[in-house]
C-alpha cells in the first residue's frame, strides 16, 4: 500500500503523506562543496554544519520523531589533521551551544558511536547533553560520532559473548531482537527512510544491521546545499515506495 493519498503527483505535499518514523541522513559532500568553490575542505564542514542545525529543527518541527545523523564515521579518523582538528571544533561548538541555548528545547540528543576515542571535554559534553535532553518528549536525535555499523557489531557481539560466558544470556536465545537491545540504537524503532545527498550509492558503514529494510533516497545535493525542500522531495518519494519487509 502506497502512504500517500490519491492526488496528481505534482500536487503532493506533506499533509497528504504518511511520514516516516525515523530518518536516516548520511550528511555527504561538504568536501566537494567547498571545492568547487576553492575553499578548504573545513568551510564546506562549516557550512554543513549550519545545514545540519536548520535540518534537524525541521524534521523536529514537522513531526519526525527520531533522527539519526551520519557525523563522524570510524574511518574519519584518516583524514588530514587539520580536517579532523576542524571537525571536532565544530562538534564542540554545537554541544556547547546546545547545552547553552536548547534549555526549553523537546529534542532529545543521543550519541550513538564509540565516544572514547574523543576528548576528555568532548565526552563530558556529550554526557551533559544526553543528561540534560533525556527527560525531554520531543524528537530523538542520534548523532552518529566515531561511528561504524561493523564496530558496532563488534561490540554488541562481544557483549553478548561475555553475558553467555557469564551465565545471563543463553545462546540459543539469541533473535534480531537481542541483537538489537545490544545495539547503540536499543530501544528504537529502525530507520524506514535513509537520505544520502551527493549522489553516492553506498551504504559507508552507516545503521548496518538497522537498515536492513529501509528505503534509501541518494540525491544529488550536496549536503552544504541541502534544504528543506529537499527534505520535503525525500519524504514524498519515501511515501511512494511500496514497502513490503519481503512479504507480497
Ligand atoms: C562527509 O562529507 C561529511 C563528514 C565526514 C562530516 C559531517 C559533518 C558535518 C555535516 C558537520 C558537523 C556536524 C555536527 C553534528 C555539528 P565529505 O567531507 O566526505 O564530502 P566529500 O565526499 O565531498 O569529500
Amino acid at each position: 500500500m502506497a502512504l500517500f493519498k490519491k492526488k496528481p503527483e505534482a500536487e503532493i505535499s506533506l499533509q497528504d503523506i504518511i511520514l516516516p518514523e525515523h530518518v536516516g541522513i548520511i550528511m555527504d559532500g561538504n568536501g566537494r562543496w567547498a571545492k568547487k568553490r576553492g575553499l578548504p575542505r573545513s568551510a564546506g564542514h562549516t557550512a554543513g554544519a549550519q545545514v545540519f542545525r536548520k535540518i534537524a529543527r525541521y524534521c523536529s518541527n514537522i513531526g519526525i520523531r527520531y533522527l539519526t545523523v551520519y557525523a563522524f564515521s570510524t574511518e574519519n579518523w584518516k583524514r588530514p589533521k587539520d580536517e579532523v582538528d576542524a571537525l571536532m571544533r565544530l562538534f564542540k561548538d554545537y554541544l556547547e551551544e546546545a547545552i547553552r541555548d536548547f534549555k526549553d528545547d523537546s529534542i532529545i540528543l543521543r550519541f550513538i558511536g564509540d565516544r572514547s576515542a574523543f576528548s576528555p571535554e568532548l565526552i563530558a559534553l556529550m554526557e551533559e547533553n544526553e543528561t540534560e535532553s533525556k527527560d525531554r518528549d520531543g524528537m530523538v536525535l542520534n548523532i552518529a560520532m566515531n561511528y561504524g555499523g561493523r564496530a558496532e557489531l563488534i561490540t554488541a557481539m562481544r557483549q553478548m559473548a561475555r553475558e553467555a560466558a557469564d551465565g545471563t544470556l543463553d545462546p540459543d536465545s539469541i533473535d534480531e531482537q537481542v541483537v538489537s537491545d545490544h545495539l547503540y540504537t536499543k530501544g528504537e524503532p529502525d530507520p524506514d527512510l535513509i537520505i544520502r545527498p551527493s549522489g553516492e550509492n553506498r551504504t559507508s558503514n552507516f545503521l548496518l544491521w538497522q537498515s536492513a529494510y529501509a528505503e534509501y533516497v541518494i540525491m544529488d545535493v550536496l549536503w552544504p546545499d541541502f534544504k528543506e525542500k529537499d527534505l520535503d522531495a525525500a519524504l514524498i518519494e519515501y511515501a511512494k515506495r511500496n514497502r513490503r519487509f519481503g512479504g507480497v
